[in-house]
């Protein structure tokens, strides 16, 4: 009847405007109109709906490194430089070495009212295996593998997905990576730039502080640095200066809160019968366990869930 189609008609309006209309209820201007920030039924970026959340995440931080944003405040500098591994090389030097060999653009700079792009960060958690997670978790734009070198991804892509778009590496755990995958280099300190370079280069860089690869199998087009200063914002603004720096995890889920619009962490946390597989600490090599601040981290991701930034899947309920 028509009062069905009328009735219907308002309930497809509602949810269309349902962005939109939640922004009105924020704003404090009356009927000031301001779109939502992105396409999702809840967007990151939004600032207006956690005071907690929008104090720390600063969304003008530089994320990745290019040829025109690579100096270094003299802060930043300074911390860098403070690591424990001796510096190698001049850092303006290296850097220059950088883009000739990488894409240099700026990447995900595409935020914007119509795009509603979904990132899965996944561990390593029991708690993955028997939850059927594989479609839901290859269903996302981006998926963000913390999964351990060689982890059992063959055989359970049931629970545990195959798709790996990025993976954050270091010359200390660095691995083989699919053609498709970004190889996303966290820098800690400016031998870790130089390895970089070697690999995909000379090849003769095999030692930091410890035995590192001299080469990786990874697609040269789709490799990425993080900016320094993102490191630095990360450390500073949410790990709140716990630990040395932030660990490989934590960094790889703020890097997914700049470039997603929504984002859901699998494998994260205990199994249903208790037993406590730490996510993020498992993929650490024990040199990484004693410098980063885990209860606070951890702490972190439990309040962006409770602030509605990021949704935690246990596997079980
Ligand atoms: C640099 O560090 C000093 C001292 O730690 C601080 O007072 C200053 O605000 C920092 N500057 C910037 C640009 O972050
Ligand atoms: C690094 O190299 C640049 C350019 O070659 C030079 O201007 C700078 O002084 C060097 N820095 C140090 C600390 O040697
Ligand atoms: C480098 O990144 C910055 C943002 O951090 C951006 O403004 C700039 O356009 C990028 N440069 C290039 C060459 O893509
Ligand atoms: C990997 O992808 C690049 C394009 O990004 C392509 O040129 C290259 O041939 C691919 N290599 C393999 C082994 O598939
Ligand atoms: C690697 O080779 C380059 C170019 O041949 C050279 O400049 C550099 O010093 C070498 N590095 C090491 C660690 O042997
Ligand atoms: C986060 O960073 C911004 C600048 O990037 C700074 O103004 C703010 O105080 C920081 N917040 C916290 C909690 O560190
Ligand atoms: C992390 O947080 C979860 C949820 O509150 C808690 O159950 C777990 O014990 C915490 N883990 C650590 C290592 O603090």
């Amino acid at each position: 009847t028509s009062l069905q189609l009328v009735f219907s008609t308002t309930i497809l309006l509602l949810l269309y405007f349902q962005n939109s209309v939640l922004v009105f209820t924020y704003g404090s201007y009356g009927f000031v109109s301001e779109r939502s920030p992105c396409a999702c039924r809840i967007c990151v970026a939004d600032r207006g709906n956690s005071n907690w959340f929008s104090e720390r995440y600063d969304p003008n931080v530089p994320i990745l490194l290019n040829s025109t944003n690579s100096v270094l405040s003299t802060n930043v500098s300074r911390w860098w430089k403070l690591q424990i591994v001796p510096n190698a090389g001049n850092y303006t030097e290296v850097v220059d070495q950088l883009f000739p060999l990488f894409p240099d653009k700026e990447h995900y700079s595409d935020a914007g009212p119509d795009r509603c792009r979904t990132c899965a960060v996944v561990g390593n958690s029991g708690n993955l295996l028997g939850s059927n997670y594989g479609p839901l978790i290859d269903f996302h734009d981006f998926c963000f593998s913390l999964r351990i070198n060689k982890g059992p991804t063959e055989g359970y892509e049931k629970d545990v997905g195959s798709k790996t778009t990025h993976r954050i590496v270091y010359p200390e755990s660095a691995m083989d990576l699919d053609n498709s995958t970004h190889l996303v280099l966290l820098p800690v300190k400016i031998l870790d730039i130089q390895w970089l370079i070697s690999a995909f280069t000379t090849k003769n860089i095999t030692q930091t502080y410890t035995k590192v690869p001299s080469t990786i199998k990874a697609n040269k087009d789709k490799v990425m640095i993080l900016h320094p200063e993102f490191i630095r914002y990360v450390y500073d603004n949410w790990t709140e200066g716990h630990g040395l720096y932030p660990s490989t995890g934590f960094l790889t889920l703020i890097f997914a809160l700049h470039i997603c619009d929504e984002v859901n962490i699998f494998g994260f946390g205990a199994t249903s019968d208790g037993i406590w597989h730490h996510y993020f600490e498992k993929i650490l090599t024990s040199y990484e366990i004693g410098i980063h601040a885990g209860r606070f981290e951890n702490e972190t991701i439990n309040r962006l869930q409770q602030e509605n930034k990021i949704l935690i899947h246990k596997g079980w309920t």
